[in-house]
């Protein structure tokens, strides 16, 4: 047997373990894992030192193409995730048009396919019962779970998000918890996970207006128009419907002690509730803020010290199964400006592999979790595993090789994002992604992009249902 490639003499990393040995691939599969010396290749790569990861898996994504691309586009998001060692990122939904039906999925992939540097799944977005009807087609058409925007107002012609709610805006405003339960019933039936974002937006918009009134500019009266019970009581609210409805809910992007504390409690009753947190509830707290100024405005909120601990407590517990960067650019001048009318979001796809590394470098985490949170845990729950997620032979030869002697600065200049606004500018890590590589061909080395635009769409194959 030749092999097309064999990447050699690495530390293979698993969630299970850690062990010196080589990878053969064929064909764009992974082929063998075990001792391969001797072997013929027609290439080679020396992983000695290094660690070999499956590729890492970024779930949350929102690269604003179509529609938005003043903010970001699918080219310079996918080629900063290749950078940053991410070999497949699951792009959320809201786009302009977003993918509320299967016309608006297919003409969104076609889009996409011809831009994407690494491979991509797509998210369905829940419009209530404006789309209801359409969530089967969704299913059908190939996206890889559901997404809904709780807690937002929506643009009425555009469906994009309302950051900043305001009385006089043209808005559509969040169904209610009827209308809500009605999609879950129907995202049930389909045996597909809902993902929400978690935030009451009733309670959010009286203290925002109560906050305003009294003149507060500063990050802590932020902090109060958005308080973590505004996000445990939807989380909670969520717990109930899904449960009533049947389906496998995922929080995203939590940020709060109680977030975590509801999670594990539904876990603990066997209810089929996954969570995610991002790097910049884990390194960034409040404190951060008049260092980082508005590029830290994101949401839900960064919060005090002590929700950073509880969730690192919770990913320790298995209350949080993965970590998503929640990247969402805006451009550089509608960043600049007070806390109350500057765009939420912030970049995040090219940091994300680096930040846990780092976290792992510190003690936080093992690579064995790193392994589990970025690539094994997102796609068993987005029905991606066995062809993501794993180095088992038959697998898509997807892997993120990792030096952990690399200590450098995050910086700004080095994303591939086109604006790049994010909080972590300055930031010291200890390890980095060297090299990666999608369905075996090399997309990535040091840092440097060195294919096309070769990433593909991946559809689910497996029902979540039976994997989360
Ligand atoms: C996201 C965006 O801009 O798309 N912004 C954010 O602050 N997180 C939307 C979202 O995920 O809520
Ligand atoms: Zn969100």
């Amino acid at each position: 047997m030749v092999f097309d490639l064999i990447i050699q003499n690495g530390s293979i990393v698993t969630p299970q373990s850690t062990s010196r040995n080589d990878i053969g691939i064929i064909a764009g599969k992974i082929a063998v894992v075990g001792n391969l010396d001797g072997s013929e290749a027609k290439e080679r790569y020396n992983a000695a030192g290094k660690y070999v990861f499956s590729g890492f898996i970024d779930e949350h994504v929102h690269s604003r193409d179509p529609g938005l691309t003043r903010k970001e586009d699918f080219t310079h998001s996918t080629m900063s995730a290749a950078a940053g060692g991410v070999t497949t990122i699951l792009e959320m939904p809201n786009s302009i048009p977003p993918v509320k039906d299967a016309a608006s999925f297919h003409a969104r992939a076609h889009v996409l396919e011809s831009k994407a540097y690494v491979d991509f799944g797509l998210w369905g977005m829940v419009l209530g019962d404006y789309n209801r009807k359409d969530l089967p087609e969704l299913a059908e058409a190939g996206v890889i779970g559901f997404k809904f925007f709780w807690g937002y107002a929506l643009d009425k012609k555009t469906f994009a998000l309302i950051y900043n709610f305001s009385a006089s805006d043209d808005v559509r405003m969040p169904p209610d918890e009827g209308e809500i339960y009605d999609a879950f019933q129907v995202i049930g039936q389909l045996h597909k996970p809902v993902a929400i974002h978690a935030e009451n937006s009733h309670v959010i918009t009286r203290l925002t207006i109560h906050e305003l009134a009294a003149g507060n500019v500063d990050y802590a009266s932020f902090l109060r128009s958005r308080p973590s019970y505004s996000e445990a009581m939807t989380i909670q609210s969520g717990i109930f419907l899904a449960k009533a409805a049947g389906v496998h809910l995922h929080i995203v992007h939590i940020s709060s002690g109680e977030g975590v504390e509801l999670i594990k409690e539904a876990r603990r009753k066997g209810l089929p509730i996954t969570g995610e947190t991002c790097p910049h509830y884990l390194v960034l707290s409040d404190e951060d803020y008049p260092r980082v100024t508005g590029n830290m405005k994101i949401y839900p909120p960064v919060r005090e010290k002590h929700h950073q601990n509880q969730l690192w407590e919770g990913i320790q517990c298995g209350a949080i199964q993965t970590i998503g960067s929640d990247h969402a650019p805006h451009e550089e001048k509608e960043k600049k400006g007070d806390i109350w009318s500057v765009p939420a979001g912030a970049c995040g796809v090219q940091t994300l592999v680096p930040l846990m590394l780092n976290a792992a470098a510190q003690g936080r985490v093992s690579l064995n979790q790193v392994a589990a949170l970025l690539s094994e845990n997102p796609a068993r729950i987005w029905g991606m595993y066995g062809q993501k997620g794993t180095l088992l032979a038959g697998a898509d030869a997807d892997i993120t090789i990792v030096d952990m002697n690399v200590n450098r600065t995050l910086r700004k200049e080095e994303l591939f994002s086109k604006n790049k606004i994010n909080p972590f500018e300055g930031m010291n890590v200890q390890g980095t992604p060297i090299a990666a590589f999608v369905r075996g061909i090399q997309i990535m080395e040091n840092g440097k992009l060195i294919s096309g635009p070769i990433g593909r769409l991946i559809k689910p194959s497996t029902s979540c249902q039976a994997q989360w």
